[in-house]
């Protein structure tokens, strides 16, 4: 059964029904909207309007369809993207901090009340890097499982005077299997009772190995509190995005992801997005997850209007027609029409979804009372 409807195979493409209805015509098919196309015309299709077809596996339905495939000679260098993660209290949002404040230059020191979920640090040497601070496992999970790969790094963060805990590890096996390289940050280093190295052997028998016991990942001590260590922390994270070779095309239709989300009293539905493709522009009309907009506005990490932002940059995002959730994928695409229908369709799938599964539940409950 390897199938899909054409209005599916619409969406996921993020494409006008009609157009692929008028796609499949010219190839001698004749199809509504509900009907299914096997996989291997899905396929054609798919190349026909310019976009790339991943199989899960070949026996699988699951057609995830990414943007049409950037030329090597468009590609350009691009800031890594990384998420703090550890267990509670060992020092995330005060390491975040740290950095932030000793990377804002002085005149903006005192201005650093706008707190988007992710912003850009420059390093001594010049490069940037952006960081996000929000996401808890919760939400790097459900990113995961929506196929937005947001993350090229993680920054594991452990105590020194705690040691490995609970969702130390849970954050290792996140950064394994989204196959993200880890960087271990041992913090808080200014207390009395740290020891780095009973972190160090804990992480072994998780099969961390960090660079001081032979392996390859690279530790370092730091102390959010007094800020030792942090500019190693920073330069072990540019190493890293070296070798990782980034690169995104900034001259196409933006795609990204949306952090965090939320309905401002005074300025309607934000969101905080972080492009991953292309360039996002005022005045771009996008989709993103069941919502559609027309950018109203962007907004940097530091508060300040801007025209656009190209890949790896996080910006507030204004004229959202309603609220997506974190991890929604946002796509820039030609008109309000298109943008709209394709809306619509997910709202509606969304819905026919929850009202399945509603109905299973009673069914089953029905059965269990039986
Ligand atoms: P959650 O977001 O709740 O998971 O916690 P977190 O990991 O963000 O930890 P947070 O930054 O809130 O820090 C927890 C506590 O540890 C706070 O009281 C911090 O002041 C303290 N703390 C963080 N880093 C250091 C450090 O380097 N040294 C010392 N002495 N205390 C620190
Ligand atoms: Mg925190």
């Amino acid at each position: 059964p390897e199938a899909i409807t054409v209005g599916e195979l619409a969406n996921r493409m993020a494409e006008r029904t009609s157009d692929v209805v008028k796609e499949l015509m010219k190839m001698g098919m004749m199809v509504t909207q509900t009907e299914t196309i096997d996989a291997d015309t899905a396929e054609l299709l798919i190349e026909e309007f310019g976009h790339k077809v991943v199989r899960v596996s070949d026996s699988d339905v699951e057609q995830v369809i990414e943007q049409a495939e950037d030329k090597a000679s468009d590609l350009k260098p691009r800031a890594p993207i990384i998420t703090i993660m550890g267990h509670v209290d060992h020092g995330k949002t005060s390491l975040l901090d740290a950095i932030r404040k000793t990377r804002v230059v002085a005149g903006e020191a005192g201005g650093i009340t706008q707190h988007i979920g992710a912003y850009q640090v420059t390093t001594d040497n010049g490069s940037v890097l952006s960081f996000l601070d929000t996401p808890g496992h919760a939400a790097f999970t459900s990113m995961r499982s929506r196929g937005a790969h947001v993350t090229d790094i993680v920054v594991l963060v452990v105590a020194a005077d705690d040691a490995v805990m609970p969702q130390t590890i849970e954050a290792i096996n996140h950064a394994k299997a989204a196959k993200v390289p880890m960087i271990v940050a041992i913090n808080k280093m200014d207390k009395p009772s740290a020891n780095p190295d009973k972190v160090r052997t804990d992480l072994l028998q998780h099969e961390v190995i960090v660079e001081k016991m032979s392996g390859d990942v690279q530790d370092v001590e730091v102390s959010a509190a007094t800020g030792a260590g942090l500019d190693k922390l920073l330069e072990a994270i540019a190493l890293q995005a070296e070798i990782l070779e980034l690169k995104a095309n900034p001259d196409r239709a933006a795609m990204g992801a949306v952090i965090e989300a939320q309905l401002d009293v005074g300025r309607g539905p934000v969101a905080t997005v972080l492009v991953q493709n292309g360039t996002l522009r005022q005045g771009d009309i996008f989709v993103v997850g069941e919502q559609w907009g027309k950018v109203r506005a962007l907004i940097d990490d530091k508060g300040d209007r801007v025209k656009e932002a190209g890949p790896s940059v996080p910006v507030e995002v204004l004229g959202l027609n309603g609220t997506p959730e974190a991890g929604d994928v946002l796509n820039v695409v030609d008109t309000e029409a298109q943008a709209r229908e394709i809306a619509d369709y997910r709202m509606k799938a969304a819905k026919d979804k929850r009202a399945a599964i509603g109905a299973a539940t009673t069914l089953e409950q029905l059965m269990a009372n039986a």
